[in-house]
């Protein structure tokens, strides 16, 4: 199966998609991710990369297109794929309607998480995570079990994000409505775009993901 999250910063994609990769079985492919990960290399491409997503500001398509398109071919993602981050942009999103032609593999569903403003900000600015396995947690919503504890790999380090920034976050917000908000109305068109209610508590978006999933796409 392979599914696609939109929504704006701080929605949710990031933690509902670790939840169905562990339910499906395939793997979460989250363009944050690696690109914080090229950030950590030290590379031209990395020095680059970690300025552009400290400005709050995205990175070059044909950057982004390049990184999907290799991870796609990889063996693990034969049985399907979850993106979490791309699309993001009508160019992003075209081009991934080619490689999947080729590939010739289809989108089942594209999960948008609708949440309001208000609620973004605090989930933003209340989020961190393990420096070691990458498990994210919030200040109030999801705390670890143990204080100071990982849950899922006992880890003691934890991290915040460096674009997690008022001003940053404006910038993201700011971004999503101009570049993916129009990705709506193209995948509506395509009888994909499946509409969730993100400002429930996380178990019951995970519940509302497993219906939509659970049922065959239209
Ligand atoms: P990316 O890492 O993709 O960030 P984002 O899209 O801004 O999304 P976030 O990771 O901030 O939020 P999320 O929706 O995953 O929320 P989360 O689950 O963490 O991208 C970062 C940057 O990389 C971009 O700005 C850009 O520069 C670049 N980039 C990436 N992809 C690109 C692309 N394709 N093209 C160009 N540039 C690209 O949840 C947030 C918090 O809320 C957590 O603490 C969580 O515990 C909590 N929470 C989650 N759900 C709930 C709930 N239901 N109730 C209460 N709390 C909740």
């Amino acid at each position: 199966m392979n599914i696609i999250f939109l929504g704006p910063p701080g929605a949710g994609k990031g933690t509902q998609a670790a939840y169905l990769e562990d339910k499906l079985g395939v793997p979460k492919l989250s363009t944050g991710d690696m690109l914080r990960e090229a950030t950590q290399s030290g590379s031209k491409l990395g020095q680059h990369v970690k300025q552009v997503m400290e400005a709050g500001q995205l990175v070059a398509d044909d950057i982004m297109i390049d990184l999907i398109r290799d991870r796609i071919r990889q063996q693990d993602c034969a049985d399907g794929f979850i993106l979490d981050g791309f699309p993001r942009t009508m160019a992003q999103a075209e081009a991934l309607d080619e490689m999947l032609t080729q590939e010739r593999v289809a989108i089942d569903h594209v999960l948008k998480l609708e949440v309001n403003a208000d609620a973004l900000v605090e989930r933003i600015s209340g989020r961190f995570a393990c420096g070691d396995c990458g498990e994210g947690y919030h200040d109030m919503h999801k705390k670890p079990t143990q204080e100071g504890v990982c849950d899922r790999c006992g880890g003691t380090e934890f991290t915040r994000r460096a674009d997690d920034s008022a001003e940053t976050v404006r910038k993201r917000l700011d971004g999503y409505r101009e570049m993916t908000a129009p990705l709506m109305p193209y995948y509506e068109s395509k009888a994909l775009l499946r509409h969730v209610d993100g400002m429930l508590p996380i178990a019951e978006v995970t519940s509302q993901i497993n219906q939509i999933v659970g049922k065959k796409a239209a």
